[in-house]
């Protein structure tokens, strides 16, 4: 059978940014780029092809501006580059949850690094600070799981992640990213789906695994009807969820209660707010805590900096007093709920970017550990560059926004000695890393 026979038709045609009023086009895809999508230049600029490796050869249509470029489409695969190997999911292609399954170990390995490694180097870090990619087996602990009731209810409802650059929902009946207890909550919200939402609403389920049990929040534009209120506990006897929240503006409606769902943080229980923030695999967590705690060695007292729930801060604890601090309210007051019988643990609520603390009181310190949100903190790593701790422990999700805040670190007298990049959005271009910083 030829390459384009077995290959016809990869991508199933929708409407969206794709106008059909252009003609397709041939393209040759030169490489993978940061975001996980196959590059190829068209006229002069770069065209972004979901699910595509370098060396495909393909027919594709081209959509909407994107990053200096135009989004494509593969309609098909002429010719398959040499780095493809078979997905392991049949959703791939199509679902916006994974980008990179279509890849052998060397090409998906290159990929994940690749942007790190461009990313130092765009401000003068030499890449051989970077270990080898530490891989987690696959399996996240947390989902937003996008749910569409047709309006005709009688209709199947679409339960899934989105389509990638699109809004529509790639309705989906197997899942390797999620862990098999969570996808099968996800299997039986599509069973109940038709009693908890009315006809045309759409809602988020954001479905985390803690360790009392599976904790539901629903996120909807709508309030919840009477109904609704008695499938969903009735939902949460059948699939033994710890919670279920309805949230609905930002206001939460608690719908049932089961267990007190609760992480267990080196021993220590943390009460789990509604969608509170947790590493999003197991085993990846695990990683990323034997390497801050490596980083930091045996230096006390240690900052804590966006402490979430306590994730580093309890295991920091071990080896001497750790000053928490984090800024949203609920994961802070769990936080200091789960800290309330740890003499070494102390905990502070505030907002790290428009607060940020003075070099002075930082340097009270003998280390930090800075663990920002994607937008990265470099206020703070400015203020941190002026402190002079010992050693900074910086754990990111972002390349592009760590390597703004190490630059910053650096110009201010600090030596990157390490940065561990691990895999804790497998099947992703994102990456995880922690970095260790000494003065
Ligand atoms: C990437 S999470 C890390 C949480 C924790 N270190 C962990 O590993 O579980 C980032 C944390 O920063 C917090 N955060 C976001 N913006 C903040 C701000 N302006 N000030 C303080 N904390 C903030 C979030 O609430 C979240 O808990």
């Amino acid at each position: 059978m030829t390459e384009r026979r077995r290959e016809s038709c990869v991508t199933p045609m929708r409407s969206g940014s794709f106008s059909r009023s252009e003609e397709p086009v041939e393209l040759l895809v030169e490489r993978v780029g940061a975001q996980g999508d196959g590059i190829a230049q068209h006229r002069g600029e770069p065209v972004f092809l979901p699910f595509a490796a370098a060396g495909d050869r393909v027919r594709a249509r081209l959509g909407a501006k994107r990053g200096g470029g135009r989004e494509g489409r593969t309609l098909e695969r002429l010719v398959a580059g040499p780095d493809r190997v078979e997905p392991p999911c049949p959703h791939f292609g199509v679902c916006g949850g994974c980008t990179l399954q279509h890849l052998n170990e060397s090409a998906y390995r290159s990929v994940k690094l690749g942007a790190l490694h461009a990313a130092l180097a765009r401000v003068g870090i030499d890449p051989g600070v970077v270990a080898p990619l530490r891989a987690a087996t696959p399996g996240r602990r947390r989902a937003r799981i996008g749910i569409e009731m047709p309006h005709d209810t009688t209709l199947p409802v679409r339960i899934g992640f989105r389509e990638r650059f699109q809004h529509r929902l790639v309705d989906i009946n197997e899942c390797r990213l999620l862990e098999p207890a969570l996808f099968r909550v996800v299997v039986e919200l599509r069973r109940a789906a038709a009693a908890i939402l009315r006809g045309g609403m759409r809602a988020d389920a954001i479905l985390t695994r803690t360790d009392s049990g599976i904790d539901l929040l629903i996120e909807a534009a709508e309030r919840p009807t009477l109904g609704a209120l008695g499938a969903l506990a009735g939902f949460a006897e059948e699939c033994d969820l710890a919670r279920v929240v309805w949230r609905i503006s930002g206001d939460d409606l608690p719908v049932i209660e089961r267990r007190p769902p609760r992480v267990v943080l080196s021993g220590v229980a943390v009460p789990f707010p509604p969608g509170g923030f947790l590493q999003a695999s197991e085993p990846a967590e695990r990683i990323l805590v034997a390497e801050v705690l490596r980083g930091a060695g045996l230096r006390r007292p240690v900052l804590d900096l966006f402490a979430g729930l306590g994730t580093f801060t309890f295991p920091l604890a071990a080896a001497g007093s750790v000053h928490a601090v984090e800024g949203d309210e609920r994961a802070a007051a769990a936080l200091a709920r789960g800290a309330a019988a740890q003499p070494r643990v102390s905990v502070e609520r505030r907002d790290l970017m428009r607060d940020t603390p003075p070099p002075e009181w930082l340097s009270r310190y003998a280390a930090a550990v800075f663990d920002p949100p994607r937008a990265g903190a470099a206020r703070l790593a400015d203020a941190l560059a002026r402190a002079a701790l010992e050693t900074v422990v910086a754990i990111s999700c972002n390349p592009a926004t760590f390597v703004r805040d190490a630059a910053r670190l650096i110009a201010g007298g600090y030596r990157l000695e390490r940065v561990i990049p691990i895999d804790q959005f497998v099947w992703t271009a994102h990456l995880e890393l922690v970095a260790v910083f000494r003065h």
